[in-house]
């Protein structure tokens, strides 16, 4: 089975999907790994199947086809919310491409009026689309790793891993606007993308602790 690290290289942004439903053992997994998020980080991500309406009309017609399975980016408007749901939705689009998925992040288009009716209370920023793709999608452009990464001193191979991962992640408009700076054991993150600034950053630092190996490093804060 494709590990978690080797779907960060699989994963593309895909926007049109097969007919193909996803079998029921697969919706189950992925219901318990939203549930594991959910309750580790008090989010309220629920996985929306056999749906056609995450997106309006228009943006079907041209963008995005064949959505019929997504899970719904939520949880209380707390000023982590952003951040906590970014981290969460990297682990839950890396599981899905492991599962033999693919996946969509819509933090803009999508049917926000209908969406935040079914939420309640909760904040929503966004779905993640996810089914059997009509390709694999295609490898982003990318910035390298001098341009957005700095360690003071001999750079360690695992802060050289993590950047690689780091620039594996998606992005909102694909700006890869983070800044990753190290110093002996410790990481700082810090990113500008307007709007979508903290749900990348928690994105991004997903990709860098499974890149980087979560035992060799700590986030400073
Ligand atoms: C926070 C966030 C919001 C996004 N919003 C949209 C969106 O509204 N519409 C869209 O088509 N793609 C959206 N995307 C997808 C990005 O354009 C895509 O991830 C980026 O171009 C990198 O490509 P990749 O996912 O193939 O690596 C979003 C991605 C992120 C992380």
């Amino acid at each position: 089975m494709m590990t978690m690290k080797d779907a960060m290289a699989a994963r593309h942004t895909v926007r049109k999907y097969t007919d193909r439903p996803i079998p029921g053992k697969i919706i189950s997994l992925l219901n318990e790994r939203i549930a594991e998020n959910n309750r580790k980080f008090q989010l309220a991500m629920k996985l929306n199947t056999n749906d056609a309406s995450a997106f309006p009309a228009v943006i079907k017609l041209v963008l995005a086809k064949g959505v019929r399975n997504y899970i719904v980016l939520a949880g209380p408007d707390t000023p982590e919310l952003d951040e906590k749901l970014g981290y969460a939705g990297a682990d839950l689009m890396l599981y899905a491409q492991t599962l033999g998925l693919n996946s969509w992040w819509v933090g803009g288009t999508f049917n926000r009026n209908k969406l935040k009716a079914a939420a309640g209370r909760n904040k929503v920023i966004g779905v993640i689309a996810a089914g059997y793709g009509a390709s694999q999608g295609t490898p982003h452009k990318s910035k390298k790793p001098e341009d957005t990464a700095v360690y003071e001193g001999e750079t360690p191979n695992w802060f050289r891993a993590g950047v690689d991962a780091a620039l594996l992640a998606p992005t909102a408009l694909n700006k890869q606007a983070f800044s990753i700076r190290g110093t002996g054991s410790k990481v700082k993150i810090t990113c500008e993308n307007g709007i979508f600034s903290n749900t990348d950053l928690g994105i991004v630092k997903y990709h860098f602790e499974l890149g980087a190996g979560i035992e060799n490093f700590q986030w400073e804060i």
